[in-house]
């Protein structure tokens, strides 16, 4: 009995180690059996060990420094950081997917965070059932020794889209288009409270990558190839996800994504799954770097952005969750950034073939919390044994850990760890959905509007008999908001909650015979009526979404031959993540309207087209006549001419 409690003193002194039992009183009774000689050699080792050691296995009481609400931040942390095993430290750098967290994970590893990856939801995908999960594991987490609070993180990228019947926005690709930060600001805000009331705080959004290559199957998550453009949406959107109101819960957290370079590999440089440009290397010079890289993350930063997380991706060869001069030189020295880095999806694997030198130089290239789909136990093991190897230096540790807590500090979860459960109402809220609705009318770019025998197909004329339509985008809410909808990847058909093209069109002409058929295939059909076809991508996400051509499907294609030939006016509405080729269906359809990702409110399409709004939106990107001439970087060069430039879009 002497020997086990002097072992737990040395073994807490050692490795600042949490004994098991954490609950002194209950370890009590044991003392009446210690032997005189047992106390004396405690006693001894107590003397020679540092009094913080054994500090370090006590339960603070309430009037420790860190729990009081109005000491301040840097206080709080130090006081906090003073206590902390090397166990809890670790914990708190480690993220685990939802999905691997097993019933008391959160209390034994004492985690720092748990996320929702791409379709995280829990069963049934309901608010309250987002609640009760996500309260779940904060329950755990007060009830550790220190009982520090997890900050819960989710891809909130375009609403809370992983949430069945959330407001969907356009994806940020729209969003370029409108060009309005201050339709970026409230859509943030917006969608800050429809996440929070779910529970969670942290979005892994806004992505400030600059797509110059629409073959990236991210092109979607860009705002535009612009980097002025990108950098001043990206802080519009931190603006208004830290700034939103979310009731009682905690102040929400926004990340800069992903640092630094995607969007900008080279094809075929990927070594990630089957992937062409997604997790590849981009080449670059320190011009590129500092006039067009770095400034959407200085923008984030000083709007608010207190996490970043890093790129899949490698920066002249060296992958970027290895890259000290990038993540620490750079992003903590020269931006001055004192908020953390989280890695993306086992993106620190990726650093070495050996998952131990992977974990030690990312850590130490400046990586703070990791974020670990499945196994825990694995990367905690290796973070221990390269502590203690010294591979890893302590002062590297405390000092991600400090920047852990202080975002959790600032953020008040120490005082507010729980959901609002109130805020529940305001998911899909009126507000929310106009102001969806207003975003994808902004998102619309008019391309082409030509007029047949002095007549253009938009917009609709008022006096419209007979309205054809068709194409399986005009009538399904999964093609309409593309991936990262509900699951990763997104999915075709009924996914969540929202109004279809069609429906809104049906909505807006009560006294109009909308002729609706997917495939096109209209009998007697009137040549003189209007047919509006919408063609689209399928659903997809990441490298996935790689093309090597950028067509749509061939369905799609024949789709509109076939209303061609039936239609004098054809108005073709494309639903895509990035411009794609068009090749014969630019001269196929009299008008074209580039309708992007829109998501659920599908009336702000038809806003458009009806003519009670005005298109006002801009390309993002150059759109390309052929893959032959991307990269983008060739437009920009002018070494290749675009068949609409970035910038380009039609009135009526
Ligand atoms: C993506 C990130 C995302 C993360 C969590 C990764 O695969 O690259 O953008 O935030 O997963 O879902
Ligand atoms: C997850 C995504 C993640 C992806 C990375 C998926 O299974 O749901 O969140 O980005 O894996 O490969």
């Amino acid at each position: 009995m002497s020997f086990r409690n002097i072992r737990i003193v040395d073994r807490a002194s050692a490795l600042n180690e949490e004994p098991k039992n954490k609950n002194r009183a209950g370890r009590s009774p044991l003392r009446f059996s210690i032997s005189l000689f047992a106390i004396c050699a405690c006693a001894a080792l107590v003397l020679l060990s540092s009094c913080g050691s054994s500090k370090k296995t006590e339960q603070p009481d309430s009037s420790a420094l860190y729990k009081k609400a109005d000491a301040p931040v840097a206080q709080r942390v130090d006081d906090l950081l003073s206590r902390m095993t090397l166990e809890e430290k670790i914990g708190q750098m480690t993220q685990l997917e939802k999905n691997s967290v097993r019933s008391g994970d959160v209390r034994s590893f004492m985690l720092g965070s748990v996320l929702s990856g791409g379709g995280g939801s829990p069963k049934p995908n309901t608010v309250v059932a987002w609640c009760d999960m996500i309260d779940g594991f904060q329950k755990e987490a007060l009830s550790t020794r220190l009982g520090i609070p997890v900050l819960y993180g989710t891809d909130s990228v375009h609403g809370h889209n992983n949430l069945r019947g959330a407001t969907i926005f356009p994806h940020n690709i729209g969003l370029g288009a409108a060009n309005d930060p201050a339709l970026v600001e409230k859509i943030a805000a917006a969608a800050a409270v429809e996440t929070a009331a779910s529970g969670a705080l942290w979005t892994f959004a806004p992505c400030v990558a600059l797509a110059r290559d629409p073959r990236w199957g991210r092109t979607y998550e860009s705002f535009s190839q612009d980097s002025r453009i990108v950098a001043s949406l990206g802080a519009a959107f931190v603006r208004g996800w830290v700034a939103a109101d979310v009731g009682s819960a905690a102040l929400p957290v926004a990340t800069a994504k992903h640092y630094l370079g995607d969007g900008g590999t080279e094809w075929a440089s990927s070594r990630s799954n089957n992937y062409k440009l997604d997790q590849g290397n981009t080449i670059g010079d320190d011009a590129y770097l500092r006039n067009e890289l770095l400034p959407p993350y200085a923008d984030a930063l000083a709007a608010g952005a207190r996490t970043v997380m890093t790129s899949f991706s490698s920066w002249n060869g060296l992958k970027m969750h290895g890259h000290k001069k990038l993540v620490t030189d750079i992003l903590k020295g020269e931006l001055g950034f004192s908020g953390f880095v989280v890695s993306d999806w086992a993106g620190i694997d990726q650093v070495h073939p050996d998952y131990y030198r992977a974990v030690v130089e990312s850590v130490n290239a400046g990586i703070d919390m990791n974020m670990v789909p499945y196994d825990a136990r694995t990367y905690i093991a290796a973070m221990k044994k390269a502590i203690e190897a010294k591979d890893i230096p302590l002062k590297r540790i405390d000092d991600a850990v400090r920047r852990i807590l202080t975002v959790k500090f600032e953020s008040g979860l120490f005082e507010r760890p729980f959901a609002d459960r109130t805020l529940a109402a305001r998911v899909r809220a009126p507000e929310h959905l106009a102001l969806a609705r207003e975003a994808v009318a902004k998102s619309l770019v008019l391309l082409k509007n030509e007029a047949v025998a002095g007549t253009a197909a938009l917009p609709i004329p008022a006096d419209a008999v007979r309205i054809y339509v068709a194409g399986s985008g005009a009538d399904d809410i999964g093609l309409q908001c593309g991936g990262w909808t509900i699951e990763w990847q997104g999915r075709t058909g009924d996914i969540t909650e929202g109004t279809t093209l069609l429906e809104a069109l049906r909505a807006r002409y009560p006294e109009t015979e909308i002729v609706y058929d997917r495939s096109g295939n209209f009998k007697d059909a009137d040549r003189n009526a209007l047919c509006i076809a919408v063609t689209s991508e399928p659903p997809y996400a990441e490298g996935v979404g790689d093309t090597a051509n950028l067509l749509l499907p061939t369905s799609e294609r024949l789709l509109v031959a076939r209303v061609s030939e039936q239609f004098e006016r054809v108005a073709l509405v494309v639903y895509s993540g990035r411009p794609v080729v068009l090749g014969e269906l630019e001269s196929a359809a009299s008008s074209i309207v580039a309708a992007w990702l829109p998501g659920t409110e599908g009336a702000g399409v038809v806003d458009v087209l009806s003519g009670d709004r005005s298109p006002t939106g801009t390309l993002p990107f150059d759109w390309p006549a052929s893959v032959e001439q991307l990269p983008v970087g060739r437009f920009i060069s002018g070494e290749q001419k675009p068949l609409w430039p970035v910038g380009f879009g039609l009135n009526w």
